[in-house]
């Protein structure tokens, strides 16, 4: 008997120590405790012993079980611990990984929309031809938007501007600037007050009208105004500025025109449109089938409004222009509507 149990020591441990995994060893588990194991035949056969040697085999039996009972629990925390080692490399997560530039997709990087692109480009063009850049406040008093530029209440062409009023102060007073003119007000005073005219200045900004959005409006649009208050500026000057700004935004062989026009701040006045890039002039949905496309309008400033802010016209004389960035945006990219520009489309957005 002695040898017996001496030899399913043994083999036990050496099942045990052969396990290389939690679930071999449940398996060398069953066969060295089950029912059908030689541990437990051992047992059954105690009952044909005489009593002196079934003490004797029994206490050795109880001794082989502990013993083999110990080695599995050991052997089962070894291999728990490693096969936990194992799962956290393979479940490991590598937080320090940088995708190298050449793998990141360029739909993922950004870049400025093209109406910040087109905004940045005309104050580039226009500082190479000596202006400065200035800005002022999207919501206007209704003196800038509109009475100082010869506007005043029920004026007719206040109706050319479907405004949109702010809930301050009386009502109708405070509004969001319908164009970028107001701007003109701000730096005359400015200049008038302390004494520093000239000016040559243009001023980019967003402008809010009423508008139903299509093919060349949009309700909220930016403008960039340009102002010359000098000496002996003629209509001359304003015309020699914008074909030369025309061939500096859209290159060699855009046809634009002047139009005669009338706005209250500026006289004579006139409409600013170049050919239509999308059907080169033959007609099409953008241009309303003209085949022309207005971006703004210009002229020599109104001596009411010089009137207005307190410069003297027989001293001073300028010129004024307000033109669509949207729309020049629109004419040089030959994108047919104005709409892409606010669908945040990035199959749209991404080709410039
Ligand atoms: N402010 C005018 C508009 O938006 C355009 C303009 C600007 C006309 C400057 C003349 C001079 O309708």
């Amino acid at each position: 008997m002695q040898r017996e149990i001496e030899q399913i020591v043994n083999e036990g441990n050496a099942a045990i120590g052969a396990a290389t995994s939690t679930e071999a060893l449940a398996q060398v588990d069953t066969e060295l405790f089950g029912k059908r194991s030689a541990l437990s035949a051992a047992h059954r056969s105690l009952g044909s012993l005489d009593p002196d040697a079934r003490k004797e085999a029994g206490r050795l039996l109880h001794e082989a079980r502990a013993l083999l009972e110990g080695q599995l629990a050991a052997r089962r925390v070894t291999l728990a611990q490693s096969e936990r080692a194992a799962l956290l490399v393979s479940d490991r997560l590598d937080l320090t990984e940088v995708i190298p530039a050449q793998m990141a997709s360029p739909l993922s990087r950004g870049h400025l929309h093209l109406v910040s692109q087109a905004r940045d480009e005309l104050e580039d063009v226009f500082v190479g031809m000596g202006f400065e850049v200035a800005e002022g406040p999207e919501a206007e008093s209704d003196w800038y938007n509109f009475e100082a530029l010869n506007m005043p209440p029920a004026h007719p062409a206040r109706g050319m501007y479907d405004t949109m009023y702010l809930d301050i102060g009386e009502p109708e007073t405070v509004l969001l600037r319908t164009h970028t003119s107001p701007v003109q007000i701000h730096l005359m005073e400015d200049a008038a007050r302390h004494g520093t005219l000239p000016i040559h200045a243009v001023m980019p900004g967003k402008c809010f009208r009423l508008d139903t959005p299509d093919a060349r409006h949009l309700p909220v649009f930016n403008q960039i105004e340009g102002l010359v208050v000098d000496r002996g500026i003629t209509f001359g000057d304003l015309a020699g500025t914008i074909q030369t700004f025309t061939t500096a935004y859209f290159g060699e062989g855009m046809q634009s025109r002047l139009r005669p026009a009338y706005f209250p701040f500026t006289e004579p006045s006139a409409e600013y449109e170049i050919t239509c890039a999308i059907c080169r002039g033959a007609g099409c949905r953008t241009c309303s089938n003209i085949g022309w496309v207005e971006l703004g309008g210009c002229g020599m400033v109104d001596p009411a409004v010089f009137a207005a802010v307190g410069i003297d016209s027989d001293e001073w004389s300028g010129f004024a222009f307000g033109f669509g960035i949207d729309r020049l945006a629109l004419m040089r990219h030959e994108i047919p509507d104005l709409r892409s520009f606010m669908e945040n489309d990035i199959r749209f957005l991404s080709q410039f």
